[in-house]
């Protein structure tokens, strides 16, 4: 079974690193192989609304024309049998870098060759608001959102506050264990 964990940090050892480390962990001890990518080593582009109507070709094939590193990542997300989606909190929301995959994730995912390998793709998600402490949750609420529009199947949103890490790090084990289970009851097609 593999695991891919994309993170939104630019700190391979910072508070969202740690956070989900944890729940990768979990996921490994049960048995689960795990890549992790790192969004802001990559290149990411903005959605460009390639067509006039805002919409883009997108739409009808489920790809993407821009030509940087989405599509690479949007394949590995094929082919694993379960997605970890972790980032800061900025402002209560998604760090840019996780946005910008999003947005242009869920374009693809309207068309329905670009929901292969990814409806009903067991996932979780992990925001971490590492400075005051607010806004891992409205943080949650844009990644389940998205990540539902997407066709993931959710299994859970897990909001993280620096004031928290520590005492969630356990929780966060267990998730990873559960969402091991959930990959071996679904295995990618
Ligand atoms: C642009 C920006 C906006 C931020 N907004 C929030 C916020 O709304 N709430 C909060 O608790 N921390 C906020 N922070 C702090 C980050 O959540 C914190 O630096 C991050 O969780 C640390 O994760 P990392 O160690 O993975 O970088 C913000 C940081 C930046 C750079």
């Amino acid at each position: 079974m593999k695991i891919v964990m994309i993170s939104g940090s630019r700190n391979t050892q910072g508070q969202t690193a740690r956070a989900a480390g944890a729940l990768v962990d979990g996921a490994m001890n049960a048995g689960c192989a795990v890549e992790q990518i790192f969004l802001p080593a990559l290149v990411i582009e903005r959605c460009v609304q390639c067509e006039d109507s805002g919409w883009g070709i997108c739409r009808r094939e489920g790809v993407c024309i821009l030509e940087d590193d989405f599509a690479a990542i949007v394949s590995k997300i094929r082919e694993a049998d379960a997605v970890v989606f972790a980032t800061p909190s900025y402002y209560g929301d998604l760090s840019e870098c996780m946005r910008a995959f999003l947005d242009r994730l869920r374009r693809v995912c309207a068309a329905a060759e670009g929901r292969i390998g990814i409806q009903d793709k067991p996932a979780m998600g992990v925001c971490v608001a590492g400075g005051g402490g607010g806004g891992s949750l409205t943080c949650c609420v844009s990644l389940d959102k998205v990540l539902n529009g997407c066709g993931f199947d959710v299994l859970d949103m897990v909001p993280v506050k620096r004031q928290n890490l520590k005492a969630k790090l356990n929780n966060l084990r267990l998730n990873g264990a559960w969402l091991a289970t959930a990959a071996k009851m679904k295995p990618a097609s």
